[in-house]
């Protein structure tokens, strides 16, 4: 079975812009209301501005108004599926809480997790 949240990540994988590490990462966020926002990696020749495909997906999304997410897909053409890095991870506590994350590689393997599992004890506007 096809899952449309992955497809959409794998499609956005393929405008990820790395010429530097050629590691592209595509990622999808669903809010609310089943609307799907996607996003890609986006290198820079400086390196430290290079911007996470999760980030893409959230920021484009939280830009057109969404608040409420239900599940996130990230693919990466690795075996060992690829997770969020530490700083989406904040990014994606702050807008979407223990969400349920879809990990996928180009192969079709799939893991399904909770943001919860790989950040837990968050730092959040709770504690402001
Ligand atoms: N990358 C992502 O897009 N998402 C992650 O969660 C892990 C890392 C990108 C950043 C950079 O363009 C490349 O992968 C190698 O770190």
């Amino acid at each position: 079975m096809t899952d449309n949240l992955v497809s959409a990540a794998l499609n956005a994988r393929q405008n990820a812009h790395t010429p530097f590490s050629k590691f592209k990462v595509g990622a999808a966020v669903e809010d609310d209301s089943g609307r799907v926002y996607t996003g890609c990696n986006v290198e820079n020749a400086t390196f430290g501005l290079t911007m996470c495909a999760e980030r893409v997906a959230i920021f484009k999304a939280v830009s057109e108004g969404a608040r409420r997410f239900v599940r996130v897909a990230v693919v990466a053409d690795t075996e060992k599926l690829t997770p969020p890095c530490g700083a989406c991870r904040q990014i994606l506590w702050e807008f979407c809480g223990d969400v349920e994350i879809v990990l996928a590689n180009l192969n079709g393997k799939t893991e399904t997790l909770r943001l919860g599992t790989l950040f837990p004890r968050a730092f959040d506007a709770s504690f402001l």
